[in-house]
């Protein structure tokens, strides 16, 4: 098993006697429940990195609360095997407490690519987002930090917190790990029914081929909404499905002003699923 740290104090030993070794260290984020989305950050962060970090917290703050923090998966004993099976040689594995110590006041709100989309339907959630994962920087300052297109916004989020803050941490980018059928691998994908899940790949079908409708050239609004209507016809309920340029997170009217990101997030039942595919 990987070596777990459960304060930042120990965190920071660690990682010092590593920087003193003059070694390169990557952290990699998680809330744990690990799938192979999650080991593909991790295989990446260790090709380019000496040493990875992987961080197991289930942030309390980026749930709203009538969201499903009580109920989201944790599998701390099947996340430890899968990290030691590649080879991760630390775990920083901290309590609420630990995070957020009684009379803890501070937050971290990024504006720009943070508005609308995600905040339209989770008011709260990059504020906790951009909170912890300031936090987790600041516990550690790796060298660079992988974050998955899974969560495209946040991954932008992400990007524009440690330009404005000027944290000397590299952002990259893992494409998003998918099922044989399409479906984005998601700790979340545990909530869904035998039937919710035969339907689930019609997210990513419907992208695909939106994105294909539109570099061949077809109207943004009315590709969009078909979108839109054969989620909704075969029992999703959509949050949003929306164009945006893929730096900016700006509508995007047409194509021609990209490059383009499409964005999508419905329920099926009570799972809300979120992709996005580059157009
Ligand atoms: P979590 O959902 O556990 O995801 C951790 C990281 O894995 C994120 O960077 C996410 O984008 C990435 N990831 C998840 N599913 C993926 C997939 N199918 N393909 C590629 N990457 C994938 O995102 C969070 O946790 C939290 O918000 C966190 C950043 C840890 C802050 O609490």
């Amino acid at each position: 098993h990987p070596d777990i740290a459960t304060s930042i104090a120990n965190l920071r030993d660690r990682i010092d006697s590593w920087r003193a070794a003059d070694e390169t260290i990557a952290l990699v984020p998680t809330m744990g429940a690990l799938h192979s989305g999650h080991l593909q950050l991790v295989e990446l962060a260790a090709e380019r990195c000496d040493r990875v970090v992987v961080s197991i917290f289930v942030n309390p703050t980026q749930f709203g609360p009538e969201e499903d923090f009580s109920r989201y998966p944790r599998r701390p004993e099947a996340d430890l095997e899968a990290l030691a099976r590649v080879g991760v040689p630390l775990v920083f594995a901290p309590s609420a407490e630990e995070m957020y110590p009684a009379g803890y006041a501070t937050t971290v709100k990024v504006g720009g690519p943070s508005e609308g989309l995600e905040s339209d339907f989770r008011p709260h959630f990059f504020e906790g987002v951009a909170t912890v994962v300031s936090k987790l920087l600041i516990s550690c300052f790796p060298d660079e930090a992988v974050f998955g297109e899974k969560d495209y916004q946040q991954l932008l989020v992400v990007r524009r917190l440690v330009s404005d803050l000027r944290l000397p941490t590299r952002i990259v980018a893992a494409p998003t790990a998918r099922e044989a059928d399409g479906l984005a691998l998601s700790s979340r994908n545990a909530y869904l029914s035998a039937e919710e899940r035969r339907k689930a790949p019609l997210i990513y079908s419907s992208l695909q081929e939106a994105a294909e409708a539109l570099r061949a050239g077809a109207p943004v609004a009315s590709t969009v909404n078909d979108v839109k209507e054969r989620l909704s016809e075969a029992g999703f309920r959509v949050d949003y499905i929306s164009l945006r340029h893929s730096e900016t997170l700006q509508p995007l009217a047409e194509l021609s002003n990209g490059p383009g990101r499409l964005l999508a997030a419905a329920w099926l039942g009570g799972t809300r699923l979120i992709d996005n595919i580059a157009v």
